[in-house]
């Protein structure tokens, strides 16, 4: 069964657009191809397999039936394992999804995630074959241009902003969705409270919010100077018309310091989903 969070967007179009917008589903297929490490990972998660998967597979089918595009922003899988690629393959031969990565498309066992370790992972080589770019898309429908940027680390590089610059010259509404959601003060205070480990896992937090942090997380969090020129900005955009994002795991909406709306959706993996209409 779906919960369907159901969000109205007025951006003047001349016809409606649905998007049904997923994140955070969290598959933990693997096999003996892969090693030790994430086959426990697998063995842990493994009471849940069928439930994921049938969560997920709903959610395609609902996509399918009632709405024009689905956008997944990332944490589709829960490691990189050859069984999980092999998955995201074949999710993504569906051109009704659009999508970007989260921090768990690279996870392949303990270590600092920074931006190396990110590129080491072996999920980007697998998917590059199929035109499936892991940390900027974009596709223009129904005039929306819909963008996609790879923040999973919490952090944004400048060629992102930069190409994000260049669609929004384009001249169409922009909906921007990442994984990490931006930093906005409610946000911040529901995430910290959730997550109980000092963090909020959202991106652009001041040295003044980063005080609660535990060290190791300030480091991987505190927005280096591209991830500020980038939300920056995104909160300077006028034709950027809303942001979606994950990561967090629950459904959250609120207003970002520029006056734009930000739409925060829980877990993918039971079933809760965001359904968007465009006007
Ligand atoms: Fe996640
Ligand atoms: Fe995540």
């Amino acid at each position: 069964m779906l919960s369907i969070e159901r969000t109205v967007i007025e951006i003047g179009l001349d016809k409606p657009l649905k998007v049904l917008h997923v994140t955070d589903s969290h598959v933990p297929l693997c096999d003996e191809r892969d090693d030790e490490y994430r086959q426990s990972l697998a063995r842990k998660k493994a009471p849940k397999l069928e439930g994921i998967l049938a969560r997920f597979r709903e959610e395609v089918a609902y996509a399918e039936a009632h709405c024009d595009l689905m956008v997944h922003t990332g944490d589709l899988i829960d490691f990189a394992s050859r069984a999980n690629i092999e998955f995201a393959r074949d999710v993504l031969k569906n051109e009704k999804i659009l999508y970007i990565a989260g921090n768990h498309e690279y996870y392949v066992g303990r270590a600092l995630e920074d931006m190396s370790y990110r590129l080491n992972s072996y999920i980007r080589m697998h998917l590059e074959d199929m035109g499936v770019n892991l940390f900027f898309t974009s596709r223009l429908l129904g005039g929306v241009n819909f963008v996609g940027i790879d923040d999973a680390y919490h952090q944004v590089e400048d060629w992102q902003t930069q190409r994000l610059q260049r669609e929004v010259d384009r001249g169409y509404p922009v909906i921007l969705f990442l994984h990490a959601p931006l930093f906005e003060q409610s946000l911040f205070e529901r995430s910290v409270e959730y997550w109980k480990d000092g963090s909020a896992y959202l991106v652009g937090v001041d040295e003044d919010h980063l005080l609660s942090y535990p060290e190791f997380l300030a480091v991987d969090q505190r927005p280096c100077e591209s991830t500020r020129r980038f939300v920056d900005y995104v909160n300077g955009e006028k034709r950027v018309r809303a942001v979606l994002a994950g990561h967090v795991h629950f459904n959250f909406e609120s207003m970002l310091p520029g006056g734009v709306m930000q739409y925060v959706t829980g877990r993918g993996h039971e079933g809760v989903v965001r359904e968007i209409t465009l006007l």
